[in-house]
């Protein structure tokens, strides 16, 4: 990177924050306590699960087609699917329909998942655009987050995109560019009002995506289940962050080394769905999806068949669903063909619903740590 910079000028931060993702993902082992950060599905085999048992709900409800697409977008080391597939046992005739497709761009997790999730024989994908055609059902759980953003900060004539550059000493940092660029129009009301040194987010690639899924959904049917952290409505601020040892890390030091992400507009993933003519649902703060997904009741389930991990299993239900964890900061959005009606546990969420107020973005509140 500081190759191009040098010999071409100053770098967005979605290329920064692409490359730097692509390199982390492939050399780092990056989950659980021994890593970096720690996912839900790998706090608890509920999480997993319960997404499972959602999937099946919702194929009776788009009418059991047969074969179906099961897809995921970006399975980590493959625990969510696992333990969605064992749930999903539950229901011989879904899984004996479902074709496995998982978007994995990681050479390095793609052997974990195909090892992990053998018996589902995957076919994997470098991006969505491969998938084969037919109805499908998407799972996403912390993938929108990893997409690369760019961000613009407010000046007195208009809104100048923070570029990365080189210092004196051929470190990173970021530098305006010198002319205003005509990204008003994509900005929600209250960022579009953010005062002068306010920051604006775009993540081109993550409305992409979101268009991509939600024609398809319109096309061949079927439902798409994001969940990730962010606010419910877009607002300004600075939320690029990293993390390495489960602390924060700047994140223009040493790219490739640290987790890099940024708050999921979901206004905006929810606005690229619906030109795209699909059926938004949320969204929902995750403790919220997950208690209605009765995910109380498996817990005490849980600790009923071992008492020995009654407080561990406590523990990842509060982390999972309390609001000062990831019960409110991670949302949960769903996209389906127009007609099918609100999917399990996003009901009364139509049509899209914002929190009743937003929250600022600010970079250090985003995957709790352990
Ligand atoms: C934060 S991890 C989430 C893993 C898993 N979903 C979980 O909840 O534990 C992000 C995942 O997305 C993958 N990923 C990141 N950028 C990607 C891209 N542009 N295309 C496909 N996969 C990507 C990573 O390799 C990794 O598997």
């Amino acid at each position: 990177m500081k190759g191009a910079i040098r010999h071409l000028g100053p770098i967005g931060l979605d290329r920064f924050m692409a490359e730097a993702v692509q390199e982390y993902y492939a050399l780092s082992e990056p989950f659980g306590q021994a890593g970096d950060f720690t996912t839900a599905p790998e706090i608890s085999q509920m999480f997993g699960e319960l997404l499972g048992l959602w999937a099946v709900d919702t194929w009776h409800r788009l009418g059991r087609p047969a074969p179906f697409l099961l897809v995921e977008l970006g399975p980590g080391r493959g625990t969510l699917m696992a333990d969605a597939l064992r749930a999903a046992r539950l229901d011989p005739a879904f899984s004996a329909a479902l074709t496995l497709h998982l978007v994995e761009t990681s050479p390095r997790l793609r052997a974990i998942q195909a090892e992990r999730l053998s018996a589902a024989e995957p076919t994997f994908h470098a991006a969505i655009e491969t998938l084969p055609p037919g109805p499908m059902i998407l799972i996403a759980n912390e993938f929108f987050d990893a997409l690369p953003i760019r961000q613009f900060e407010r000046r007195s004539g208009g809104w100048h995109e923070r570029l990365v550059m080189l210092d004196a000493e051929d470190q990173f940092r970021l530098g305006l560019s010198p002319d205003p660029a005509p990204v008003a129009a994509l900005l929600g009301p209250l960022v579009r009002a953010a005062p002068v040194g306010g920051i604006a987010e775009i993540s081109a690639a993550g409305r992409a995506v979101a268009g991509t899924i939600a024609t398809r959904l319109v096309q061949e049917g079927g439902a798409a289940l994001i969940l990730d952290y962010g606010p419910p409505v877009s607002a300004p601020g600075d939320s690029l962050q990293a993390l390495r040892d489960q602390r924060p890390h700047p994140p223009l030091i040493d790219p490739g080394t640290a987790d890099l992400t940024a708050h999921v507009d979901f206004a905006a993933l929810a606005g690229a769905a619906a030109l795209a003519g699909a059926a938004i649902f949320g969204p929902l703060p995750q403790g919220l999806f997950l208690e209605r997904l009765g995910i109380a009741a498996r817990a005490a389930r849980l600790a009923q068949s071992s008492p020995a991990a009654a407080a561990e299993v406590a523990a990842a239900l509060t982390r999972l669903t309390a609001a000062d964890a990831m019960g409110t900061l991670f949302q949960s959005l769903c996209l389906t063909r127009p007609g099918l009606g609100p999917p399990a546990g996003l009901e009364a969420c139509e049509p899209t619903q914002g929190a009743p107020a937003a929250t600022t973005r600010s970079a250090g509140n985003g995957r709790p740590r352990p």
